[in-house]
């Protein structure tokens, strides 16, 4: 099928990429010049496991190419997906200019019918406006539909999630736009859910939220435990065990950050409001993440007692492993939060110091795990790579002032790190009791 996808950031490049493997003759447009000039070259603006290399196949194989005219992406194509950001505002509400423009420019140049999908995160109800949007400027007689077909990938696993998904969800308002979506999405054989498009407006922000909810919950459990010297970990796996729970996104740590459960948190409390309905459920969600920081910061003081002047080792930047994707991380807002009193910050990431050091001041970006260690007072986990999980302990010890480790995502076993000699913290762990 003829396919146009109206944005070239993280999801729109991902979709593009897949839908034009799977056969589809596909555009990826974008208002950024420099942007489609770098992916002519097969130049990807972000970190994401084989996405250059299905880029490169499937532009050799002329299914992808690059357009900064939309008129080119809009008049060539039946199928168009509108994934352009949709960014909070400082309110907490989406900004959806992006989204407005874009309805409103696929209209202008639409010369029969098309077929227009709402891909980018969007409030339940936008639907409704980018119907109108078109309505208002598309040539008279032109038929068209819209559609609203969200996306659930995460980073680092875009293409495993898009190739591969629980479900594909539409919502649609006739028969010929359920079975153009049906048929785009055929190759996958995936489980559809066919819906109107409140609804899977809707299915995209309850999720999101759903997911954060795991993990708040969580982490307000991991409190109670410390409190009673229970383990966190015991209990999610204990919780997890029963199937209307599942054990996924039950790991208690620093928080969640991202490009989406914040923002999307943010947009249903948001809409939810603008609708008469008070989503405090949601606001506690945001509260617990919001103040799981601070909780982590008073573990390193009850640690490190003063921490003016002191010097602190920090591994991992990024939101989460295997991406270099530091937006809303807690690792940030820990590091200003130490920065605020007075530390000074060692920092190692495998993969996001670059896009860090942008974000950061005075920090020392070190060359590896050991090195942020050097004469610092205690060091902090923030992010749970894999290769903090292998590191040399007795080297460690020998290269901290003080033998202090404070685990934000309990990685580390506390019994084996009290009896390396470390005086250790996690998030909800188990005091270790003398044996
Ligand atoms: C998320 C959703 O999973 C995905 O479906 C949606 O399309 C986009 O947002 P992503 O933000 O890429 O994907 O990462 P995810 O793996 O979901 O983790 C989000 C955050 O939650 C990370 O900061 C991670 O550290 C944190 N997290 C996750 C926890 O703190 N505990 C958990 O158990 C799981």
């Amino acid at each position: 099928m003829k396919i146009s996808i109206i944005g070239t950031g993280y999801v729109g490049l991902v979709t593009g990429a897949c839908l034009a493997d799977l056969g589809n003759t596909v555009i990826c447009a974008d208002n950024n010049k420099n942007k489609i000039t770098n992916l002519k070259k097969c130049i990807i603006p972000i970190y994401e496991p084989g996405l250059e290399e299905l880029v490169k196949i499937n532009v050799r194989k002329k299914r992808l190419c690059f357009t900064a005219d939309i008129k080119e992406a809009v008049s060539k194509s039946q199928i168009i997906f509108i994934a352009v950001g949709t960014p909070s505002l400082s309110n907490g509400e989406a900004d959806l200019t992006g989204v407005e423009n874009v309805a409103r420019n696929i209209a202008l140049n639409m010369t029969g019918y098309r077929l227009i999908v709402e891909k980018s995160t969007v409030p339940v109800e936008t639907g409704k406006w980018v119907k109108h949007t078109v309505s208002t400027f598309v040539k008279r007689n032109i038929d068209f539909d819209i559609a609203s077909n969200p996306e659930f990938l995460r980073e680092g696993q875009a293409i495993n999630d898009f190739m591969h998904p629980d479900r594909i969800v539409i919502g649609a308002e006739s028969k010929k736009a359920r079975e153009l979506m049906a048929a785009l999405y055929k190759p996958l054989n995936a489980p559809l859910v066919i819906t109107d498009i409140k609804s899977a407006e809707l299915i995209k922000h309850a999720s999101n939220s759903f997911l954060a909810n795991k993990i708040s919950f969580i982490n307000a459990i991991s409190r109670i435990c410390e409190k009673v010297g229970a383990d966190v970990m015991e209990v999610a796996f204990g919780m997890g065990m029963d199937k209307r729970i599942g054990p996924g996104f039950l790991s208690a740590g620093i928080g969640y950050g991202g490009s989406c459960f914040p923002k999307d948190v943010d947009a249903f409390i948001d809409i939810a409001q603008k609708l008469g309905c008070d989503f405090d459920l949601l606001k506690a969600v945001r509260e617990v993440n919001e103040s799981q920081k601070n909780m982590f910061l008073k573990k390193i003081k009850d640690m490190l007692w003063i921490i003016k002047d002191k010097t602190i080792g920090v591994l991992g930047l990024s939101f989460k492993p295997d991406t270099d994707d530091i937006r809303n991380a807690p690792s940030i807002d820990i590091i200003r939060m130490l920065q605020a009193e007075g530390a000074k910050i060692k920092a190692y990431d495998p993969s996001a110091m670059e896009k860090a050091a942008k974000a950061l001041d005075k920090v020392k970006f070190c060359k590896d795990p050991y090195e942020a260690c050097k004469g610092s007072d205690c060091l902090l986990i923030a992010t749970e790579w894999d290769e903090f999980k292998e590191l040399d302990f007795t080297r460690i010890k020998k290269m901290l002032k003080r033998p202090f480790i404070i685990d934000g995502r309990n990685i580390y076993d506390p019994a084996a790190m009290k009896k390396l000699g470390f005086m250790y913290a996690g998030i909800g762990r188990r005091a270790v009791t003398k044996k």
